[in-house]
Order: structure tokens, then C-alpha cells, then sequence
């Protein structure tokens, strides 16, 4: 127990995303018509194999539910490969037999991204909020795209990405030149009011964050760190993101 947090330690990636979809698992099937938010970026994609394969065992059952994602970049198109439509698309969505009604995310196109911003808030709000929603974690402590700063952000907003995070995404680009400056994410309030909380984080690179955002001060500099005031966070890890807990 840190604080509130529940962490579940594993000793490497493969057992850290099996047991992140057994959670994801034993929600679904306690409320299949429920609202799950998604993340994108390398940390889930295990998980996501895991619930796929569910999926297909027919354990699991994604006809009724409701997605959000996170996050998207802006512009970009939603066929643009990079796009985190497209990643949701690949790496879930398409085998688990998702329509296009049930997906929420941020539209990469919008002409006033700031006017999407508050209609992504608003459908949020309509679907009755988020039951679980899944993060990750970036080397500079962010959530969704809420980058550290002075303070924490509310509502779903359009940003600016940092340096770091403009780096760290360049690896699915071919150079960082490629990587959208901005995005549109879900912000802390909004990732707050969600009633639970799945963060995945593997690998040691990350070990210096965690150890900050969970045993850390609570600060918008770490954006992480306000997980200490939610109520009901798991955080699924792996030995070597765990060693400085
Ligand atoms: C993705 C997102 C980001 C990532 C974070 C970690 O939708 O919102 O906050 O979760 O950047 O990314 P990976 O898992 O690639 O280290």
C-alpha cells in the first residue's frame, strides 16, 4: 500500500500485462455495458493481446461497452498510421469487434480543437463517466498529455507537447520533426472523475517517476502524483519499474 494506492508487482512485462487484463477482465464482466477509458503508447499494448485473446476464448465480451481514449494528437488524420485512433484500431478495437458507435476519442481534425475539447468533456459526461480508465506513464510524470507544469489542468484540453514527450513519441515516427506539436487530451479532472484507475508502468526507464508520482510531493509538476488523491487506483507494475518503491 502506498498512501491509497494498491500496486501489484510482477516479476516482468508479460506478467504485468496478463495481470492488468485480469483486472480489466473482472471488471468487464461485472459491468459489461460499462464506460472504459483507454490508453495508447507501448505500455498497454501486452494488455491489450491479453484482453484480445479473452476476447476470442470468449471470456470476455465487448458489445456493450463504451470507450473514451485519453488522447489524441492534433491534426493529425484518423487513417494516419501514427494516428491514436489507428493504434486503438490495431492494437484492439478492430479484433475485439468494436463498432464505431461505441469509440470515443478526440477528433485529430477538428477545425476548433478547443470546441472539441469541451463536446469530448460534454459525451464524457453523457455516458454517465468513465468506470475504469487505463494510463500509462510518461518519463516526465504526465497522464494523458497533461504535461508537468504550474498547475494541474481540469477539463479535456488542447496542448502543447513538451520536448521530452515530442522525443520520447519519435520513436514511431520517423524523426521527431514528424511528431504533432499538439494534442488534444482529457485532463486531470476529467481522469480524476473516473471511479477507477489501471495505471500500467514497466521497465526501468521508468523507475525514478513512479517512485516520485507515488511516494512523492503531490505536485502539478508531476502530474502523476495527484493519483495519491483518488480513491481507487491499482497500479500494475513490473519488478524493474517497482525497484525504488
Ligand atoms: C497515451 C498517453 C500517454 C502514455 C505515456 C506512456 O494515450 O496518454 O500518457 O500513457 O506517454 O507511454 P508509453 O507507454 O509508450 O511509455
Amino acid at each position: 500500500m502506498f498512501r491509497n494506492i494498491r500496486v501489484v508487482t510482477e516479476p516482468d512485462y508479460d506478467a504485468m500485462s496478463r495481470a492488468a487484463a485480469e483486472i480489466f477482465a473482472e471488471a468487464l464482466k461485472e459491468k459489461p455495458n460499462g464506460v472504459y477509458g483507454f490508453a495508447t503508447g507501448g505500455t498497454p499494448v501486452g494488455m491489450y493481446k491479453e484482453l484480445i485473446s479473452m476476447a476470442e476464448a470468449s471470456e470476455i465480451d465487448f458489445s456493450q461497452v463504451t470507450t473514451f481514449n485519453l488522447d489524441e494528437y492534433h491534426p493529425i488524420n484518423p487513417d494516419d498510421p501514427q494516428s491514436y485512433i489507428y493504434f486503438m484500431r490495431q492494437n484492439l478495437f478492430n479484433a475485439v469487434g468494436l463498432k464505431d458507435s461505441q469509440i470515443n476519442i478526440p477528433n485529430g481534425t477538428a477545425a476548433d480543437p478547443v470546441a472539441e475539447c469541451a463536446a469530448y468533456e460534454d459525451k464524457i459526461l453523457n455516458a454517465g463517466g468513465i468506470d475504469l480508465q487505463i494510463l500509462g506513464i510518461g518519463n516526465n510524470g504526465h497522464i494523458g498529455f497533461n504535461e508537468p507544469s504550474e498547475a494541474f489542468t481540469a477539463q479535456t484540453n488542447y496542448t502543447a507537447l513538451t520536448e521530452m514527450t515530442v522525443k520520447a513519441n519519435a520513436r514511431f515516427f520517423n524523426n521527431a520533426d514528424e511528431v504533432p506539436k499538439h494534442a488534444i487530451t482529457m485532463g486531470i479532472r476529467s481522469i480524476m472523475l473516473a471511479k477507477r484507475i489501471l495505471l500500467l508502468c514497466g521497465g526501468e526507464g521508468k523507475a525514478s517517476i513512479l517512485h516520485d508520482a507515488l511516494l512523492g510531493p503531490i505536485t502539478p509538476l508531476v502530474p502523476a502524483s495527484i493519483l495519491q488523491t483518488h480513491p481507487n487506483v491499482t497500479v500494475v507494475t513490473d519488478k524493474a519499474a517497482a525497484a525504488l518503491l
